[in-house]
């Protein structure tokens, strides 16, 4: 994923690789290392751990589409899925918001409960989907599934939805009900149209991409059931490697 930020004067690649996690393995689904070079003569400046900066920068957008689409007192969140993202979701979503309740469930239920055990804060272990979806406000998807987990039946009016897996074009995560009966919100239009099952199947009309809404000639409509369809730019990795290697230039 090859990006320059000339806002930025960042130049980076993140080359990553995506594997079916197996059944007990300590080797994570999504690895990535990022190099970031100067712009001016192409030299390597640093080679990055591209796993936590994706772990982190995918986070970190949705929040930003939460902050923009989420309704008015939200007060409880839902997380679909117990991997790597669901932990970096928490983490920012925990320290930006105040929600009351927060609530996991995962298809392995052993892992939500290792979850619920070693992040923060409390969290309530759901056995169903629809027991933890029911009357949550904002729903974080961040599963493998391939087939959908998240049903716009379940879902609360108004409820802001970050769907952050199903990144292949034959992949869903949310039904059809939820994708057309949604306000529509992705990072980018031409990725959405070709690499999102849940947008190309569906036939899901996009409303906006998020940085439509950010410079304002996009409403945000927080007051209707919204969704955020995530698959990640690279121009993400991008500003957070220069984030990262500025701030360990000046010795922080
Ligand atoms: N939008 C972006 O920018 C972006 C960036 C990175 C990753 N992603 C996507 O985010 C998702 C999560 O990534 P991750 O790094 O957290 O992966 P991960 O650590 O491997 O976790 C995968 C999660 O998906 C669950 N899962 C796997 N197959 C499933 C199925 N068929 N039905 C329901 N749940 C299933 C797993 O449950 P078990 O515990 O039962 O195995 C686990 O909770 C992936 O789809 C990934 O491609 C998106």
């Amino acid at each position: 994923m090859p990006a320059y930020s000339a806002a930025d004067d960042a130049l980076t690649t993140k080359l990553v690789t995506f594997y079916e996690h197996l059944k007990d393995s300590s080797v994570p689904s999504h690895q990535a290392t990022v190099l970031l070079f100067e712009p001016s003569n192409g030299v390597l400046k640093a080679v990055l751990d591209g796993s936590v900066i994706t772990a982190k920068r995918t986070a970190a957008v949705s929040a930003i589409a939460t902050k923009l689409l989420m309704p008015a007192f939200a007060e409880v969140l839902c997380i679909l899925g117990a991997g790597v993202q669901a932990y970096s979701h928490y983490d920012i979503f925990t320290e930006l918001f105040t929600f009351k309740e927060v609530r996991i469930w995962n298809r392995t239920k052993e892992k939500a409960v290792k979850f619920a055990g070693s992040v923060s804060g409390p969290v309530r272990v759901c056995s169903s989907a629809r027991e933890a979806v029911t009357g949550a406000d904002v729903i974080v998807t961040v599963t493998m599934a391939t087939t959908p987990i998240l049903f716009g039946d379940w879902v609360k009016p108004g409820a802001h939805i970050n769907a952050v897996g199903a990144s292949r074009p034959d992949w869903r995560e949310l039904d059809d009900e939820l994708m057309k009966n949604s306000v529509l919100f992705v990072d980018s239009r031409d990725a959405a149209l070709t690499e999102s099952g849940d947008v190309i199947l569906s036939g899901a009309e996009i409303f906006a991409e998020l940085g439509e809404v950010l410079k304002g000639t996009k409403p945000a409509l927080p007051e209707k059931t919204t969704v955020f369809k995530s698959l990640g730019m690279a121009v993400e990795d991008t500003v957070a490697a220069k984030f990262v290697y500025d701030a360990w230039s000046a010795g922080n």
